[in-house]
């Protein structure tokens, strides 16, 4: 081993940074594995022996949000690498009974692993999520990383492919080592991104690599750790790597159901103050996803309580359909509906859904 090797591994020791050390250590292994090959491999077996300490030594960065801490990982040579810590309980994302069977089955091999492996068979090791924004992919795999009890990391490969392309390769493959070198859950959002970039004639041999790197790691992923990926556009990303996956698994748009579902859920204790505009507030969320569900309810929520006594009207205004879908006579009888159901005044109700007066008052 090179000294200069040496003197960086006992830098970072004494930094007690552990997530630095085993990374490093990582880098290390594949380093010597052609010209050491004994310190290499006891390198890595040390790795795979150690479990990890609490994550207080990797750098806390100043995000903090309701339900998790998130940190960065502080090697300058992973970008955009983050480590979420649960501290409170995690939400459950609303599933269908297909998808949620197929998590079950996941934690029910991960639980089971001795049971399997006896027989030669390896526990789903990598899923790939595909689907529209908003409809759960992310706190999917944050559900299961912590039904797993297994740290839980987000590579957005579109930060890391922003940043210089020539180091994204080493930059995936440090990612990738450091994942491997514990069990953990490793989440890689958009790996469409990789996909995007390849009109970019001057790029096609980084790329070319970079697919190399997932198409070989998908495949050898530790069985102790779980590798997701996820995609809104699957059609962008190339079959050869969705094909190595372990498990598909679709996400849509939420169902009529689903959405009454949600919006309850998100609702929580003011359900029942709600009640009486949930027609409303469920024709207003047609074709919406989940996030818009949950960025509308909370946003009605906050409106109730910040402005009790103007809180019908304000919040009739934030209800108020996209017009551009509505027929004129969806209109005419949208409006007609909010007189008589919420009282409200006839010039308003004309003016919210570009209606005549005297249309309503005939209506009426
Ligand atoms: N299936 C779901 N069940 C409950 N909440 C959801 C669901 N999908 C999305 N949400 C809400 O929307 C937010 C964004 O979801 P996210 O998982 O980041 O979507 P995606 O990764 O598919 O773009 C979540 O924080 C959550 O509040
Ligand atoms: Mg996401």
């Amino acid at each position: 081993m090179k000294p200069e090797d040496l003197i960086n591994m006992t830098r970072l020791a004494l930094s007690g940074e552990e997530s630095d050390v085993r990374l490093f250590a990582a880098q290390l292994v594949r380093k010597y594995r052609k010209t050491d090959p004994k310190t290499a491999s006891q390198l890595e077996d040390l790795l795979k022996s150690a479990p990890t300490r609490s994550s207080s030594v990797l750098r806390k960065q100043n995000i903090n949000t309701d339900t998790f801490q998130v940190t960065s990982i502080s090697d300058p040579q992973i970008n955009g690498l983050l480590k979420y810590e649960f501290s409170t309980p995690i939400e459950r994302p609303l599933l269908s009974t297909s998808i949620e069977q197929s998590f079950m089955q996941v934690t029910a091999e991960h639980r089971r692993v001795e049971i399997l492996q006896k027989k030669g068979l390896k526990p789903t090791s990598s899923i790939i999520f595909k689907g529209p924004p908003g409809v759960g992919k992310t706190i999917s795999a944050r559900w299961l990383a912590n039904e797993l009890d297994l740290p839980f990391y987000i590579l957005d490969l579109t930060s890391v492919m922003s940043s210089l392309l020539g180091k994204t390769g080493n930059n995936l493959r440090a990612v990738i080592d450091f994942a491997k070198s514990h069990p953990c859950v490793l989440f890689l959002d958009e790996i469409d991104a990789i996909a995007k970039r390849r009109n970019d004639e001057s790029d096609v041999g980084e790329l070319k690599r970079l697919v190399t790197v997932m198409l070989q790691e998908i495949e050898n992923w530790p069985a102790c750790g779980l590798l997701i990926a996820a995609t809104n556009h699957p059609d962008l990303v190339d079959p050869a790597i969705w094909r190595r996956f372990d498990l598909e698994i679709q996400f849509s748009q939420p169902t009529e159901t689903q959405l009454k579902q949600a919006v309850n859920e998100f609702l929580g204790d003011d359900a029942a103050d709600f009640a009486p505009w949930m027609e409303e507030i469920l024709s207003r969320l047609k074709g919406s996803s989940f996030s818009d569900v949950k960025r509308l309810v909370s946003s009605l929520r906050k409106l109730r309580l910040i402005n009790p006594n103007r809180f019908e009207s304000t919040m009739l205004e934030k209800l108020v359909p996209d017009l551009g879908l509505l027929s004129r006579a969806e209109r005419i009888n949208m409006a007609v509906d909010w007189v008589r159901k919420f009282d409200m005044p006839i010039l308003r109700a004309a003016k919210m859904f570009s209606v005549s007066r005297d249309t309503i008052r005939k209506s009426i």
